[in-house]
């Protein structure tokens, strides 16, 4: 009942050019894959060229991050409505890089999902622990606090259209993938977290994506497991090949 998604992102890598030689792969390669719904989410200067390639395929584009007010002066900011313009159906919200080097928090998460929401943008939103927290048994905590903190402000009819991603620190880009288990223990709080604020049925229907290290050969394992309906995926999503095979798991 959960439709999965394989969402890639790209971050700071490859040009307008670049993007058109991925597209160019990768759209045969996953022309007949329907069981899914497949997202790439490059850098704003590729977002033309890749919604342009896509157009025609089953292929969505969306934005890495985005800024909560529609427009002023904001130097270097890109808006939801500006996203959605060009043709974004979707945005990443607080990807833990964005946490760690560009300060954002769960309060100014808060802000860009009800702008996403608002512009009409399917917002993934990111949480995860590092490992310090890990390994202090603190992850429940962290992911408690990134949720009501992120989530808190949402109505139940905003909370039906948002997509959560759970993306360990301490797996991303570090080749160190959570097994299924430690990942759908984390999926299944987070589930029972969404339950107890916006009730059964819409935490039921929410779809959390797993995020750390997700290779073709991984994704097999974490996609069998019963609360993981989906990836996001940053290394793996810019080889039109590598990709593809996790698209098709
Ligand atoms: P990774 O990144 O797949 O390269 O670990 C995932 C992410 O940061 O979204």
């Amino acid at each position: 009942m959960r439709r999965p998604i394989l969402a890639g992102n790209w971050k700071m890598y490859k040009t307008p050019a670049e993007t058109c030689v991925f597209f160019e792969k990768f759209l045969p390669l996953v022309a007949h894959s329907t069981h899914c719904e497949i997202v790439v989410c490059p850098p704003f200067v590729d977002l033309n060229p890749a919604i342009e390639a896509a157009r025609g395929s089953a292929i969505e584009v969306g934005g890495q991050n985005l800024f909560w007010a529609k427009e002023g002066a904001y130097t270097g900011e890109i808006s939801a409505p500006m996203l959605k313009a060009v043709g974004c159906r979707w945005v990443l919200v607080a990807h833990s890089e964005r946490r760690q080097y560009f300060g954002e928090t769960n309060a100014t998460a808060a802000k860009k999902l009800v702008a996403a929401l608002d512009a009409g943008l399917t917002p993934i939103y990111c949480v995860g622990e590092t490992l310090a927290e890990r390994e202090a048994g603190n992850t429940n905590q962290v992911l408690e606090t990134q949720l009501s903190g992120g989530l808190g402000d949402l109505t139940l009819e905003q909370f039906r259209r948002i997509v959560i991603a759970y993306e360990p620190v301490w797996a991303i880009g570090t080749g160190k993938v959570a097994t299924p288990e430690i990942a759908e223990e984390a999926h299944a709080f987070i589930r029972s977290q969404a339950q107890s604020k916006f009730g059964a049925d819409a935490a039921a229907a929410c779809r959390i994506l797993y995020g750390g290290s997700v290779k073709p050969d991984n994704i097999k394992g974490l996609m069998a497991q019963p609360d993981i309906d989906g990836a996001l995926v940053g290394g793996a999503s810019l080889d039109p090949a590598s990709f593809a095979a996790i698209v098709n798991f």
